[in-house]
């Protein structure tokens, strides 16, 4: 059986290197069970070097965006050939939390191009704002996966993720009832289809993440038709990642 895939997204934590020392250390202790999943942790860039080297046995290294500019001459930017050095293999890209600071569509299919060209796993994030009752946020989904996903061709889109994240489900109280998921995962699977066709599109992962715990990850996996989690909060701490873990690897 293919091992679930679970994405630690730390976004801007834990606060200090100590810290970030600290909930190594104590992810490490678990490594055993860890390895029955295929686990990405996703920090802050400059924790990059010590995830890499403290977590290497358990964990593979993922970034929480990259630049899609070339090699060349940009203050701050993070380009794919940085990020593979360090040995980077999957990117998060498009989060509703960049996309509130202005990314767009656009700008998030043109990094996906990127990370596909360097040969970085593009995870990518689309989820509707809100869920109105007259269905309207399907259109809106429909939209944003078309132009999120601009420009990659049938051949490349297998080597997508894709993470399906209502935005008002993230860092909330519940997430999204299993059932939902599921009518969602369908709906995002026909966009696919109607872009790539039928056999392409039931290749492409889908990802679920928005308030996933110990709890829920398991019911949300069984019923929500998903191959894994993007997990925030949750991820931060040792003893509840252990939990979610631990949930949704055994029957
Ligand atoms: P959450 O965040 O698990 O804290 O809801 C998920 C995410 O932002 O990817």
């Amino acid at each position: 059986m293919t091992k679930p895939i679970l994405v630690a997204n730390w976004k801007n934590h834990p606060g200090s290197l100590a810290e970030a020392q600290d909930l190594l250390k104590q992810l490490s202790q678990k490594a055993l069970l860890y390895k029955r999943l295929s686990l990405f942790i996703a920090p802050p860039y400059p924790y990059l070097e010590i995830v890499s080297a403290k977590a290497r046995n358990y964990a593979g290294l993922a970034s929480q965006d990259i630049s899609a500019l070339p090699k060349g001459t940009y203050t701050s930017a993070v380009t794919t050939d940085i990020l593979k050095s360090f040995g980077v293999k999957l990117a998060i890209i498009g989060h509703s939390e960049r996309r509130n600071l202005g990314e767009t569509s656009e700008q998030v299919a043109e990094k996906a191009r990127a990370a596909l060209k360097a040969g970085i796993v593009p995870v990518v994030c689309i989820g509707e704002r809100l869920r109105d009752i007259d269905g309207e946020y399907f259109e809106q989904l429909r939209e944003q996966i078309k132009t999120s996903l601009a420009g990659i061709s049938k051949q490349a889109i297998t080597s997508v993720i894709l993470a399906y994240e209502p935005v008002w489900a993230i860092g909330a109280k519940e997430a999204l009832p299993g059932g939902e998921l599921s009518q969602t995962v369908i709906f995002i699977r026909k966009i696919l289809t109607d872009m790539y066709g039928r056999n392409v599109a039931e290749k492409v992962q889908i990802l679920y993440g928005g308030s996933v715990d110990q709890t829920n990850a398991q019911v949300l996996m069984r019923e929500g038709g998903v191959r894994g989690f993007l997990v925030g909060r949750v991820s931060l701490n040792a003893k509840n990642f252990e939990a979610l873990a631990t949930s949704i690897t055994t029957k």
